[in-house]
């Protein structure tokens, strides 16, 4: 006897169905897989056989073969126990056949039968859905982050007799509630530094309202200690709320990589990464074997911060280009190439030299002038072009630090930079660009249009400062942004002035 269930695979962010096929001949007692099944698909056997002895049902003693179709596509890790072992049972007549034909299955089995929680049950709710199945069954604990897909009837047992009571239909099970909204943020924004907390450091924030209004990537420069980390952290309190459409995305990525809250499995407030500079470049960047989004897709549609810049391996910063122009990274494999969204906000920081106290008024350097040059170079000029604000971070004087005048909170500068995306979204509404901050040169040319006395001061500084015409760019991209914080159509002088002091002060143009 054979049959067939339906469960889900994950490859790169989305799921795809996939046929499981039972079939149950006269022979020798054996268990086979086939399929490209990966290591923890084979050990389901061992998982399966167990899980439906002690859920007190009967294991067949003949030949039993296990079929995973497609059979080009690869099979991973643990949600293929639980149809494994009901494709099984069908198969051997205990349950009938027509249940399944609308049905998807996926759900790690434990040796008594108890259900646990796998990754990637977002994409396979919505893989579920877009092939019109009707049904998804997944482990209780998934139940939360299931029901975030509308439209598909969710069932999530605890534990597989649970389940095949609600098949045979001696106890049905209740349907899961759909919950796709998103709480206010504000609850969830707890975990965010506050402007309000970050004492001085008026010029610093002033360049993250801009950073967060048209997104610009920013570079934070200065010695220990002078609150690099403590702004990048506070960047991410102003960003603009994520719609439901980008909340379900986002929580697409962390649904793979299995770093969901199962209470509360929508994320609703950005990202905020932080990976250390030693950190491996499959890790940053994304790939391996069955290819997993690395930080920089973790950070889609948040903040990405690189502490000590110039630390990471020149490759790894090379990798960042492409998605810093795309908001993708491509990562090839041997048969496929998968493609991971990767449209972050770039913080980086760095201190002036290897010491730290390059220039600094109190503390002497102990670098030499080789040393100094050789850091400061680190940095490719093509990557310096994607970061639009340079910014000085001094350290704060021990009056300023602890005088805690506090300033604007996050909440009143969010609603500014909220205000400034509503006119860029509209200035962009025709084409793939969202902000000032992802305009080429073409687009600067068209929406940075100076008037006369501007276009004077602009010429004056490409002549004194000998700015690049990437550099013009850059200003001019952020002069825009600063117009739009003004509700200004045209770009004024005071605009343009201000964003002439974001370049970068030293070597670099
Ligand atoms: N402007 C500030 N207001 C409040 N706390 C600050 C400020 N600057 C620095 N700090 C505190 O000083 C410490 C060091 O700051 P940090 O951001 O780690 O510096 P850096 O990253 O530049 O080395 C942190 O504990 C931070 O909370
Ligand atoms: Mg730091």
């Amino acid at each position: 006897m054979s049959s067939k269930i339906f469960s889900a695979s994950v490859t790169g962010l989305d799921a795809e169905i996939i046929e499981v096929e039972a079939d149950i001949a006269n022979g020798l007692p054996s268990f086979t897989i086939v399929g490209l099944p990966d290591k923890a698909v084979e050990e389901a056997k061992e998982r399966v056989r167990s899980a439906v002895k002690n859920t007190g049902l009967e294991f067949p003693k003949t030949k039993i073969t296990i079929n995973l179709a497609p059979a080009d596509v690869k099979k991973e890790g643990v949600g293929f126990d639980l149809p494994i072992a009901i494709a099984l049972l069908a198969a051997t007549g205990n349950l009938p056949q027509d249940l399944f034909e609308q049905m998807v299955i996926a759900g790690e089995l434990g040796l008594n039968g108890v259900l646990r929680p796998i990754p990637g049950i977002l994409p396979m709710a919505l893989a579920a859905k877009k092939s019109g199945k009707k049904t998804l069954i997944v482990p209780y604990e998934n139940a939360r982050e299931a029901a975030l897909v509308a439209g598909i009837q969710i069932f999530a047992p605890k534990n597989l007799g649970e389940f095949v009571l609600h098949l045979v239909g001696e106890k049905k099970m209740s349907e899961e509630e759909n919950n796709d909204f998103i709480k206010d943020s504000d609850e969830n924004r707890s975990e965010h530094i506050d402007f309000a907390s970050i004492s001085g450091q008026e010029h610093a924030k002033r360049a993250l309202e801009i950073a967060a209004a048209g997104h610009h990537n920013i570079l934070f420069s200065g010695p220990p200690g002078s609150g690099k980390t403590i702004l990048a952290q506070a960047l991410a309190s102003i960003l603009p709320r994520l719609n439901l459409d980008e909340a379900l995305e986002v929580t697409q990525i962390y649904s793979i990589v299995g770093k969901l809250d199962a209470d509360k499995p929508l994320l609703s407030i950005r990202p905020f990464r932080n990976p250390h500079h030693t950190a491996s470049a499959i890790s940053l960047v994304g790939g391996g074997t069955y290819p997993k989004p690395g930080e920089i897709t973790l950070a889609h549609r948040g903040v990405l911060f690189l502490d000590e810049f110039p630390e990471f391996p020149r490759h790894v910063l090379e990798v960042l280009r492409q998605p810093l122009e795309g908001g993708v990274i491509h990562i090839s494999r041997a048969r496929e190439s998968l493609r991971f969204p990767a449209r972050f906000l770039l913080v980086a920081a760095k201190n002036p030299c290897p010491c730290g106290y390059y220039q600094d008024p109190d503390k002497p350097c102990v670098c030499s002038p080789t040393q100094i040059l050789k850091y400061q170079k680190k940095i490719s000029g093509p990557l310096l072009d994607r970061i639009d604000l340079h910014i000085e971070v001094p350290r704060l004087s021990y009056d300023k630090l602890t005088s805690r005048t506090g300033g604007e909170s996050s909440a009143d500068i969010r609603s500014r930079v909220e205000m400034a995306r509503q006119i860029q979204q509209e200035r962009f509404a025709k084409i793939k660009t969202g902000t000032n901050g992802e305009m080429d040169f073409r687009q600067v040319e068209a929406h940075c249009k100076l008037d006369e006395g501007n276009n004077k001061i602009m010429k004056h500084a490409v002549d004194s400062l000998h700015l690049s015409a990437r550099a013009y760019h850059r200003i001019l991209r952020v002069a825009r942004t600063i117009a739009d914080l003004e509700k200004s159509e045209n770009i004024k002088e005071s605009h343009l002035l201000e964003a002439l002091q974001y370049r970068p002060r030293n070597s670099e143009t």
